[in-house]
C-alpha cells in the first residue's frame, strides 16, 4: 500500500501508523481520513497484527484537528456528508477487534482528540495539549468528541472542555482520566509497544471479546451487558485456547496461544 498522508509500517504483531502532514500539524483533510480507513480495514484484515499504535509526525502534534481549509468549504449537504464518512472511519478504529493505542505525542485538538478518543487506550508525551476548539470556529465537534469525551471525563469536564474550548494539558488530561498515562516525550512510542507486547502474551480471541463486552456494553443497560458479557464468555471457553490457558497455568508453564 502506497499512501501519501500517513506512514504505515509493521513490525511483528505490531502495526503502527503516522500521520505524516507535519507542516499543516498533521490536520486531517479527506485524503488523510481515506488513507486511515485502507489502513485500519487492512489491519483488521492481517492476523499477524494483533495491535496497532496511531501517532503524528514530528514533535509537535498528534492532529492539530480536521483541515480547517476544507472545513471552510463544507456547505450544510456536504458538511454532513463529510462527517458521517469521518465517524465510521473513527467507528472503524473504535470497534475492530484490535486494541489501538493513541500515542499522543503533542497537539490532540478537534478531530485530533476526537481520533484519539475512538482509539482503545491513549498514552501522552509529556507536551501534550487536548482540547476541542471548534466552537471557536463557529462550529462544533463533529467526530464524536459530544459523544466520547462525556464516556470518558463525565458530563461536567466534557461540557467544559467542549463549551470554553480550553485545551488541558496530558497532566490535567491523566487527572480526569482523559489520557491512561503521561511518559516522556522520547519514551512515548516505546511505552506504547510495552503495553501491547502484554496485550499480544494475551488470548487474541478473549482479548477480542472483551473489547467488544465493553464497547457494545456500553451502550446497553446493565443487564443487557451482563448477558452479553455472558454470551462472549461462553464463546471463550468453546475455544482451543481456553484448553490450553488453563492447562497451561496447571502445569506451571507460559501458555502458547493459537487464536483458535
Ligand atoms: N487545519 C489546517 N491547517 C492547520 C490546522 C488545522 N486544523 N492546524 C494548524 N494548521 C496549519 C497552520 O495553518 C500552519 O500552516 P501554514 O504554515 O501554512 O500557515 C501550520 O499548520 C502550523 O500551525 P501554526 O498555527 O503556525 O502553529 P502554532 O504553533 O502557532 O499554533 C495551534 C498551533 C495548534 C495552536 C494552531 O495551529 C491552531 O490553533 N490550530 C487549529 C486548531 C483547531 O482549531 N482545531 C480544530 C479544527 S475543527
Amino acid at each position: 500500500m502506497t499512501f501519501q498522508n500517513i506512514k504505515f509500517e509493521k513490525h511483528g504483531r505490531i502495526a503502527t501508523v503516522t500521520i505524516n502532514r507535519p507542516d499543516k500539524l498533521n490536520a486531517l483533510n479527506m485524503a488523510t481520513m481515506e488513507e486511515l480507513r485502507s489502513a485500519f480495514s487492512a489491519i483488521k484484515e492481517d492476523a499477524e497484527v494483533r495491535v496497532a499504535l496511531l501517532t503524528g509526525e514530528g514533535q509537535k502534534a498528534f492532529v492539530a484537528g480536521a483541515d480547517i481549509g476544507e472545513l471552510s468549504k463544507h456547505n450544510t449537504i456536504s458538511a454532513k456528508e463529510y462527517t458521517h464518512k469521518g465517524q465510521s472511519v473513527l467507528d472503524l478504529i473504535e470497534d475492530m477487534g484490535k486494541p489501538v493505542i493513541a500515542c499522543i505525542n503533542g497537539f490532540a485538538l478537534g478531530g485530533g482528540c476526537e481520533l484519539a478518543m475512538a482509539c482503545t487506550m491513549r498514552i501522552a508525551g509529556e507536551n501534550a495539549k487536548l482540547g476541542q476548539p471548534e466552537v471557536k470556529l463557529g462550529i462544533m465537534a463533529g467526530y464524536g468528541g459530544t459523544q466520547r469525551l462525556p464516556r470518558l471525563v463525565g458530563k461536567g469536564l466534557a461540557m467544559q472542555m467542549l463549551l470554553t474550548a480550553d485545551m488541558i494539558t496530558a497532566q490535567e488530561a491523566h487527572r480526569i482520566g482523559l489520557v491512561n498515562e503521561v511518559v516522556p516525550q522520547d519514551q512515548l512510542m516505546k511505552r506504547a509497544e510495552e503495553i501491547a507486547a502484554k496485550i499480544i502474551a494475551n488470548a487474541p480471541l478473549a482479548v477480542q471479546y472483551t473489547m467488544e463486552a465493553v464497547n457494545h456494553g456500553m451502550e446497553m443497560t446493565l443487564q443487557e451487558g451482563l448477558y452479553l458479557e455472558a454470551t462472549l464468555f461462553g464463546i471463550c471457553c468453546s475455544t482451543d485456547d481456553k484448553n490450553e490457558g488453563t492447562k497451561a497455568f496447571l502445569e506451571k508453564r507460559a501458555a502458547n496461544f493459537t487464536g483458535k
